[in-house]
């Protein structure tokens, strides 16, 4: 039974769609160039997680709705300021930070998919590979390029939520990472 102190925030498929991504992202960092097939079906897994995800932050849960976490840029460098000198607000979904974070990750995994099913596709990765023969003549060196270079910037913007979700669950004194398992937060 759930404490009277807890609110349950992150709904299964939000909490489903971030460990699945974990997991499909870290295989598709360790199969690059050594196990392609692998490496093209963590790349679909990821593609589809990313739909979903989309399509959820339309119609899901209040706390997984895009209004409910993406606010202005001056929200996100006051959220920021105020973190800098540890007196940031809590907040019960993602804080405007977090949010930005969260768009800024999507938008480059969208890229690193697209642009991975292109490059690779033509090649025969992967189950939609037949899709990009035609191209197999054009553009796959460039889009590989633009495919390394935005799997880099991911891991990048990994990082930084890292240290983001390490810095918010200290300010807060609360375990952020056990709430994205459990679903829950204090109220
Ligand atoms: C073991 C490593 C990771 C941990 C511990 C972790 C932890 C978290 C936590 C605690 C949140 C919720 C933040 C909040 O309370 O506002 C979150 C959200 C999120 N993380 Fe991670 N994260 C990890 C790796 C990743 C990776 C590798 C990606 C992408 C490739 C990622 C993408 C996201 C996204 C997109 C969200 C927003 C979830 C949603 O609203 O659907 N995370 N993460």
């Amino acid at each position: 039974m759930r404490d009277e102190h807890e609110i349950k925030v992150w709904d299964p498929l939000v909490r489903l769609f971030h460990w699945g991504l974990v997991g499909a992202f870290a295989i598709a960092w360790l199969t690059e160039d050594e196990w392609m097939d692998l490496h093209a079906y963590a790349g679909y897994v990821i593609g589809s997680l990313l739909l979903v995800r989309l399509a959820w932050g339309l119609i899901g849960t209040r706390y997984a709705r895009f209004n409910d976490f993406i606010t202005s840029p001056s929200s996100v460098v006051g959220y920021l300021k105020d973190l800098m000198v540890l007196r940031a607000r809590r907040y019960i979904g993602h804080n405007p930070a977090g949010g930005a974070m969260i768009v800024a990750l999507l938008l480059s995994l969208l890229i690193t998919t697209l642009t991975g099913m292109l490059a690779y596709g033509a090649t025969g990765a992967g189950p939609l590979a037949a899709m990009f023969f035609s191209q197999a003549a054009y553009g796959s060196e460039l889009f590989e390029e633009v495919h390394e270079f935005f799997a880099n910037f991911t891991l990048l913007l990994v990082l930084i939520h890292l240290a983001g979700v390490g810095l918010g669950s200290l300010v807060h004194r609360e375990n952020l990472v056990r709430s994205m398992v459990t679903g829950t937060k204090r109220v």
